[in-house]
């Protein structure tokens, strides 16, 4: 009786906790080996692999599958001499939790006295037929196999499915719980098998874990759906606006401790060009400031001013970087008036002769 409310809040997790959700990363792979299930749905990635009718739904074993969210399973069931039947959720359908609870003096054979069974998409309760049978005397086991056995905690299917396990659950030692899909383990990560075959704790459960909404980025935009927290391996996509250049990821993604693996980039803006009477060195070539377009170079770019020798006839490159929509001329460029460059343009520093490499000060 007293496991009821651990194997309610377990299922519930390893039922409800990965419905409908779109991200691979909190529905299991559809398990096609040990499958209890005759035939899963068509698998999907999104709804649009679905068509009208039908989402992409995660399926327990199945995994994303393309499910008609409104169908039901067979209620209310036929009545068993043995077991009582009880519907957890409002309705029968997809989705639905089922509990199976053995009466008294009866038992499943896994030992415990309830099951849950969830609402597949192939409108079949998931797992066998609960068969609930009388309770065996405690007598003495005949074989060592069957002796083995006997001396084992029981590990219900819930669980086994749920975590991974080191440890064989003999009466008498511990075991240590992992969660298959990286989520947290809230509750006791290790457990005591008692001589009397029944666990010292309740088994821990597996947290699922979220992203927040990443910050948002100034002059950019997310090509994803935007939503109030995110599952563990979704991507979220990143676009600068016209003119603006991405500085950091394209795409960050929601790692499993529930960070994301990135800060999000910034979208950077050009810079003008701070001379109009001098040529530059943009990209290697020397260009009147006129001549590029718009008179902008983007984030990051370079550009080699032209500054003249303090006491001889001849220039020097001094260069700056556009940061983010700025770019400062360096202390030593001068911009030539307007009647220099009209009247003695071939004597603009910027086209005078380069210094020897000794003439520097
Ligand atoms: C099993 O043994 C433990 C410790 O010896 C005890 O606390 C617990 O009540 C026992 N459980 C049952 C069902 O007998
Ligand atoms: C999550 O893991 C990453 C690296 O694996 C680490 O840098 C980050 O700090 C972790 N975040 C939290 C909240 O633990
Ligand atoms: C600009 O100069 C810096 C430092 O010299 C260099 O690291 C960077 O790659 C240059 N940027 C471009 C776009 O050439």
């Amino acid at each position: 009786m007293d496991r009821a409310p651990l194997l309610l809040l377990l299922s519930l997790w390893a039922l409800t906790g990965t419905v409908s959700q779109q991200a691979s990363g909190s529905c299991p792979e559809r398990l096609l080996g040990d499958e209890r299930r005759r035939t899963c749905p068509r698998p999907c990635k999104d709804d649009q692999d679905c068509g009208s009718k039908r989402q992409c739904l995660c399926d327990g074993q199945c995994g994303l599958s393309c499910v008609a969210p409104g169908r039901t399973c067979p209620w209310p069931l036929p009545q068993s001499e043995t077991s009582d039947a009880r519907l957890l959720s409002p309705t029968h359908s997809f989705s639905a939790l089922l509990e199976v609870r053995c009466k008294p003096g009866f038992m499943l054979p896994s030992g415990l006295d309830a099951t849950i069974r969830r609402c597949q998409g192939d409108r079949q309760w998931s797992g066998d037929e609960p068969i609930c049978t009388e309770s065996p005397p405690a007598e003495p086991a005949t074989t060592a196999a069957a002796a083995t056995a006997a001396q084992a905690c029981p590990l219900p299917p819930e669980v086994t499915d749920t975590f991974s396990i080191e440890g064989d659950a003999a009466a008498g030692t511990s075991i240590r719980y992992s969660c298959l899909s990286g989520a947290d383990i809230v509750g006791s990560s290790e457990n005591f098998c008692q001589e009397n075959r029944t666990w010292q704790y309740p088994h821990p459960i597996c947290k699922k874990v979220y992203c927040q909404p990443p910050s948002e980025v100034e002059q950019g935009y997310v090509v994803a759906v935007q939503k109030t927290e995110y599952e563990v391996g979704f991507d979220i996509h990143y676009l600068c606006k016209k003119n603006f250049l991405l500085d950091g990821p394209q795409k960050i993604t929601c790692m499993s401790n529930g960070s994301w693996s990135a800060a999000p980039p910034h979208c950077r803006a050009r810079c003008l060009i701070p001379a109009e009477r001098s040529r530059v060195v943009i990209g290697g070539a020397k260009r009147w400031p006129f001549d590029v377009t718009d008179a902008m170079v983007p984030h990051g770019e370079n550009v080699t001013f032209f500054c003249k020798h303090p006491w001889k006839h001849c220039s020097f490159g001094a260069a700056q970087s556009c940061f983010d929509g700025k770019l400062q001329p360096p202390a030593c460029y001068l911009e030539p008036t307007w009647l220099q460059y009209k009247l003695f343009p071939h004597r603009l520093v910027s086209e005078i002769d380069a210094c020897e490499s000794g003439d520097e000060e």
